[in-house]
């Protein structure tokens, strides 16, 4: 179409924060090709919680629009860098509520976690300066520190060892050599995707050291905080404590703690000393303020839903805690799993690394199930598969029938 319009060139210079990467992997294409034939296959990745059956956000998001604040919030709209008020204040309830003291001044809104993490990499980096995330992790970091043209470096977390429970863990040696004097930040995921880890009272209190040594701001992850083991609570509540009188960010938004991605609300919450908010307040202010990007209805119904929050984390919990039992007894390696939405398995320790890709390829033609490869996400195993614990049971239990038939066949 446009080399049929004279004088307009067909290539134009872009950025080159990224290269396209026409490539696709053939597991992707693989899957892209069903999605668009329409045909319908059991998806273990799922992540979506609007595609995971859980009839009772219907229910809960009607309320919310019928609170009279709603309309009341919508039609008073008067745009605030930060965001509007009543959605900060009931923000601040929830730090609260859980020990963590975090004034409505100190919490700026954003329309996801995900736009979050742009506005600190805006905020913290110049071309070319550094921020470092754990491997393995969320692959999006990486995705978001290009496009803000920072360069993002990894620090590694110890492997598991499956047969005594241990999950992964910091490896603090590691974290400290991966630092350099252009480190801008060190991005936390508490608990990590996919790994499930959370920070220990001890690793949070050795990480707060050494970034306050090197002048460091920590950004935590916490989306899916919500979702750890009830048995491990204490420990991770008091992890989060502890790293939460750290100079830095905590991040959250609606998308995981309350299952609502299409809502489109997240946050940057400021921790620690008084002097590193106040040098931060005003810059975040502006960098905010250039986009103001959170709707009025988010914000309008964001106290009733953080309100009510248990009435949309409990169905997911235990979904989650079904899911898993029911992993245990199938003749898979499962790694320890402390929280989130992901376990990792392993179905064979005897794959190689390519094998585990053709494993997935064949069990997606042959059987229509799509399993993850670990590798995805930087998982050093090969045979291990990332698999989303967020599907009915009913659902989780069918895919797995069709795996058993396909390794027994
Ligand atoms: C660890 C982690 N952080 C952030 C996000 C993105 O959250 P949002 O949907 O609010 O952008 C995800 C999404 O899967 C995630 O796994």
């Amino acid at each position: 179409m446009l080399s049929a319009i004279s004088g307009i060139q067909e290539k134009f210079t872009m950025t080159n924060r990224f290269s396209l990467d026409t490539e696709q992997n053939p597991l992707m294409r693989r899957k892209e090709e069903l999605l668009n034939n329409g045909e319908t296959f059991w998806d273990l990745s799922e992540a979506n919680p609007a595609r995971a059956h859980f009839p009772h956000i219907e229910s809960l998001i009607a309320a919310a629009v019928r609170q009279d604040d709603f309309i009341a919030g919508i039609s008073g709209y008067s745009p605030h860098p930060q965001g509007g008020i009543s959605a900060r204040e009931a923000i601040s309830r929830y730090y609260a509520q859980a020990g963590i003291p975090i004034m409505p001044e100190d919490i700026f809104l954003t329309a996801s976690t995900s736009e979050a993490y742009s506005f600190l990499f805006k905020l913290l980096t110049s071309p070319g300066e550094k921020v470092l995330s754990p491997s393995p992790g969320y692959p999006l970091v990486e995705m978001l520190s290009r496009m803000e043209a920072a360069e993002v470096e990894f620090y590694f977390l110890e492997n598991p060892i499956t047969a005594e429970n241990i999950p992964y863990s910091m490896d603090m040696e590691n974290l400290e050599d991966s630092l350099h004097p252009d480190t801008r930040g060190v991005v936390f995921i508490n608990p990590n995707n996919p790994t499930g880890n959370y920070l220990s009272p001890m690793e949070a209190h050795r990480i707060a050291e050494i970034l306050k040594e090197r002048k460091i701001p920590a950004i935590v992850d916490e989306v899916f905080f919500d979702y750890i083991l009830p048995e491990e609570k204490a420990s991770a509540e008091e992890g989060r404590k502890i790293l939460s009188m750290a100079d830095g960010f905590i991040l959250n938004g609606f998308s995981k703690m309350l299952l609502l991605p299409q809502i489109k609300m997240g946050w940057i919450a400021l921790t620690g000393s008084e002097a590193w908010k106040t040098s931060v307040r005003e810059p975040l202010s502006f960098l905010l303020d250039l986009y103001l990007s959170v709707s009025a209805p988010a914000m309008a119904m964001a106290p009733f839903l953080l309100e009510n929050r248990r009435a949309f984390q409990n169905p997911m919990q235990e979904r989650i805690r079904a899911n898993l039992e029911w992993l245990s007894g199938m003749p898979v390696e499962v790694f320890p799993y402390r929280g989130g939405w992901n376990a990792i398995i392993r179905i064979s320790s005897t794959l190689s690394m390519e094998d585990t890709e053709e494993f997935s390829l064949k069990l997606l033609d042959e059987k229509k199930v799509f399993l993850m490869p670990g590798y995805f996400f930087d998982i050093p195993h090969p045979g291990a598969f990332v698999v989303s614990l967020i599907l009915p049971l009913e659902i989780f239990r069918e895919a797995w029938k069709r795996i058993q038939l396909f390794t027994n066949r």
